[in-house]
């Protein structure tokens, strides 16, 4: 641990300029270094999903985890523990000391483009999942992120949204997760782009009350990457760390802004301090630490992510027909364009480029290997762009390598660089002084004749040629400042052309470099597969002529992306007909949804049975052939409300109205707001089936509580069925009225997992922290527990509680 006093008589040892300069950032991912100090560079990467590093590109490779909304569906925090401790030794790995995740902001709305990257619509379930990430990450040594602080909860508009929201509020639901994360030790606090009642984030009140001084956070508020927008503001609130940089909000202005009194130097100072105290505790102050965690060895890694996969599934819907028994099955039909390409990772700066993926085909091909076929019908097309270019489709038109060329020319079409990469997909291609042109070229060796579609994505001038041929010629000009928008998930431009099966087609790409365009060029193609009626009649003649289908779907590229939000939750027509074919040829229809948060599902009433895959990262086949094969059990359990239409939702806006957003649900967040709207969603937060049934039989308890401490109850249950099997025990409040307080119907409060044999009964005892039991009160300025009657509820949902008990709270006194 630092010293502080040693950190003290380090900070005299440097100028005002020096002390600026640490505090603002070097480059994209590093901090600034200080020799004199001893002091190296932090490099920081996100997350959450994996740790990309520095590189943005499919050289630098990262294992790929589920996603945080799947993580979450474990509500195992063991688990998500043991994915911080990979996260860890990726860190290691790959030269990082801070990873940016966990992501806490919460599933206000489903329309929410990072809703996949976001744990829950519950501070509670965020809070815990969090602080286990952080548990996890930090007890080898490299420091975690809490972000996005705060009320970040969706992307339109997000570098200028004034989210309006009351006090109370903020502190019960958005600030706790936070606020858990820092009593877990939390390293850093990234300060988000949006504005809370009128002022934005990186220069906000709350990064000092409560962070620092009510919560004792002793480390970094780092801002989100290009969230500082002014130099006085910033530099008096609570942020210490501008990044990336080299930037001119801090920088030399902050010098100029001290020295004319405008910025107090013991607010820098205090910054510096901080950043030393980071430094010292992530071993690039003074002698650097041994590394406590050595790259996890590759076998092991992908053993935790197919593991976390299975855990995260959720199994909504099962008529008897999971788990499958390979002893009968001689033919499975695996149906649905994403099973072979499987969507693994959601769009945006979680995204990573994994060394290798297991489509939820290949899985449950090698699952059922040597004992039934496997049949793939692709189905109709998917809607959306055309993915990036792989090293199947295409070779490199100079050395004939799997994959494509890129290069790089100048003004003249000069060449400048040239390289051969594996895919289509050019986040940060290197660029040489006199940069102008990235070119991305490929021979295409398509398997099927038709029409194809060829997508490019970027911003600028775009070009596409085919054997010479000019498909595309035009300007494309960038219509937002974020980043994420700009340099990771530009729009794309879709063009159609007719390729032949067996034949090669020279394809050219090109997007001029202009300031302002970004740097990101993705080129891909796909063909556009039979028609409709066509590709629906041979899903149906296949899953008949199955023992079971697996019919895949699941959301578009550019859906579920950072930088936008979703403008609905529809499958679309295609895919919900496919289901509806598949399950009407075959009744051991399984239909796995590939998602990273809620879509409409109108056929879930019509299927065998229904699974949620969500974004399962790398070794998604394996973690789901598991679940499917009865290896393990689906151990998910919703961590958000699964809604039967968009317009049930009880929040579903996104967009700002004249600028701001506000959070008319108060408190009722998620579940909550369901059941005061006296809504029926499709599916309740927390519902998920295991392979056994249980009886919930006894929950017990002290007849009284007194305010302010922790509240323990049991609750027995009874495996039913005739498996073995694990239970999340879920347990919420509701305090019977009249009150004087606001409360929400009911609201989760603790839950554990319990497993018991065939026949078996367990005891799960279940900690309800005193805090669930607490409000926030605006007038006195702190938590104030109401004495009075309360009700504890136990069972398996937010919408399914079969057993009460009632405690009184007692005013302690
Ligand atoms: C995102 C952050 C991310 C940062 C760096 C921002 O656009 O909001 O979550 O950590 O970029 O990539």
């Amino acid at each position: 641990m630092a010293d502080e006093d040693e950190l003290d008589r380090l900070l005299d040892k440097l100028t005002l300029r020096a002390r600026v300069r640490l505090v603002t950032g070097a480059t994209t991912w590093r901090t600034t270094a200080e020799p004199d100090l001893g002091l190296r560079q932090l490099v920081l990467s996100d997350g959450p999903a994996g740790v990309r590093g520095e590189g943005w590109d499919e050289r630098d490779t990262s294992v790929l985890l589920p996603s945080a909304s799947a993580l979450a569906a474990s509500w195992d925090e063991r688990l998500v523990e043991e994915v911080g401790g990979l996260l860890a030794s990726e860190a290691r790995r790959k030269g990082v000391h801070v990873v940016l995740a966990p992501h806490l902001n919460l599933h206000r709305t489903p329309l929410a483009g990072r809703h996949f990257e976001c744990f829950s619509e519950d501070p509670l379930l965020t809070g815990r999942m969090g602080a286990a990430l952080v548990r996890g990450i930090q007890t080898h040594g490299v420091a975690a992120t809490a972000k996005h602080f705060v009320a970040n909860d969706a992307e339109t508009d997000r570098l200028t949204v004034d989210v309006r929201i009351d006090e109370r509020t903020l502190r019960e639901v958005h600030l706790a997760p936070f606020e858990a994360a820092v009593a877990a030790g939390v390293r850093l606090v990234m300060a988000g782009y949006n504005q809370v009642n009128g002022t934005t984030m990186t220069a906000h009140s709350l990064l000092t009350t409560p962070l620092k001084d009510e919560w004792g956070f002793d480390g970094v508020v780092v801002s989100d990457w290009g969230a500082v927008r002014g130099t006085r503001d910033t530099a008096r609130a609570g942020l210490d760390l501008q990044m990336p940089g080299p930037a001119e909000e801090w920088g030399d202005s902050l010098v100029r802004a001290v020295e004319a009194g405008e910025v107090e130097e013991s607010a820098v100072d205090d910054k510096v301090r901080r950043l030393l105290r980071l430094a010292t505790w992530s071993g690039v102050l003074g002698r650097p630490h041994p590394a406590t965690r050595p790259p996890l060895r590759s076998r092991r890694a992908r053993a935790l992510a197919r593991r976390a996969a299975a855990a995260g599934t959720v199994l909504l819907a099962n008529r008897g027909v999971l788990p499958l028994d390979p002893g009968r099955l001689r033919t499975v039909a695996v149906i649905g364009a994403p099973a072979a390409r499987t969507r693994t990772q959601g769009g945006g700066s979680a995204g990573v480029f994994p060394q290798d993926e297991v489509s939820l085909l290949d899985g449950i091909r090698a699952g059922l290997r040597g004992r039934a076929r496997i049949v793939h019908v692709p189905g109709p097309a998917p809607e959306g762009p055309p993915p990036p270019l792989d090293m199947v489709l295409c070779s490199d038109p100079i050395t004939t390598a799997p994959g494509v060329r890129l290069r790089i020319l100048d003004a003249s079409g000069a060449e400048l660089h040239a390289e051969h990469r594996r895919g289509g997909r050019q986040l940060e291609p290197p660029l040489p002084p006199g940069a102008h042109t990235v070119e991305i070229s490929a021979h295409l060796h398509p398997r099927t004749s038709g029409t194809w579609r060829i997508g490019l994505a970027g911003f600028g001038r775009l070009g596409i040629d085919l054997d010479g041929r000019p498909l595309l010629d035009g300007e494309f000009t960038t219509p937002t400042d974020d980043p994420a928008v700009i340099h990771v998930s530009p729009p794309t431009q879709t063009v159609t052309t007719r390729l032949t099966a067996g034949t090669t087609a020279l394809l050219v790409a090109r997007r001029e470099l202009a300031p302002g365009t970004g740097r990101a060029t993705v080129v891909g193609a796909a063909p556009d597969g039979p028609g409709r009626t066509e590709s629906l009649a041979a899903a149906s003649r296949a899953a008949r002529e199955a023992d079971a289908a697996v019919v895949v779907v699941g959301t578009g590229e550019q859906d579920e992306a950072e930088g936008r939000d979703r403008p609905h939750l529809a499958l679309g027509p295609d895919q919900d007909a496919l289901v509806r074919a598949v399950a009407r040829a075959n009744p051991h229809t399984v239909a796995v949804v590939n998602s990273g948060g809620p879509v409409e599902l109108p056929w879930r009433d019509e299927v065998g049975a229904l699974l949620l895959a969500w974004f399962p990262g790398q070794e998604a086949g394996g973690g789901l052939a598991d679940v499917l094969l009865g290896r393990t059990e689906p151990g998910g359990r919703l961590p958000t409300t699964w809604p039967a239409r968009l317009t049930d939702a009880p929040v579903t806006r996104t967009r700002p109205e004249a600028g701001r957003l506000t959070y008319d649900e108060g408190v009722h967040i998620g579940h909550r707001g369901w059941l005061r709207a006296r809504r029926a969603p499709a599916y309740w937060f927390g519902h998920g089936l295991g392979y056994t049934t249980w009886d919930y039989e006894e929950l017990t308890g002290p007849p009284e509580t007194p305010a302010g401490e922790d509240l323990t109850v049991g609750v027995r249950l009874r495996n039913t069925g005739n498996r073995a099997g694990r239970e999340v025990v879920q347990v919420y409040l509701h305090r019977p009225g009249p009150t004087s307080v606001d409360y929400p119907e009911r609201w989760l409060a603790g839950w554990t997992a319990v497993h018991a044999e065939p026949g078996g009964t367990v005891v799960a005892r279940v900690c309800v922290p005193a805090r669930s039991l607490c409000h926030w009160d605006v007038h006195a300025g702190g938590w104030r527990t109401e004495p009075g009657p309360c009700q504890v509820l136990a069972g398996r949902s937010a919408g399914e509680l079969p057993l009460t008990l009632e405690v009184r709270v007692r005013d302690r006194t």
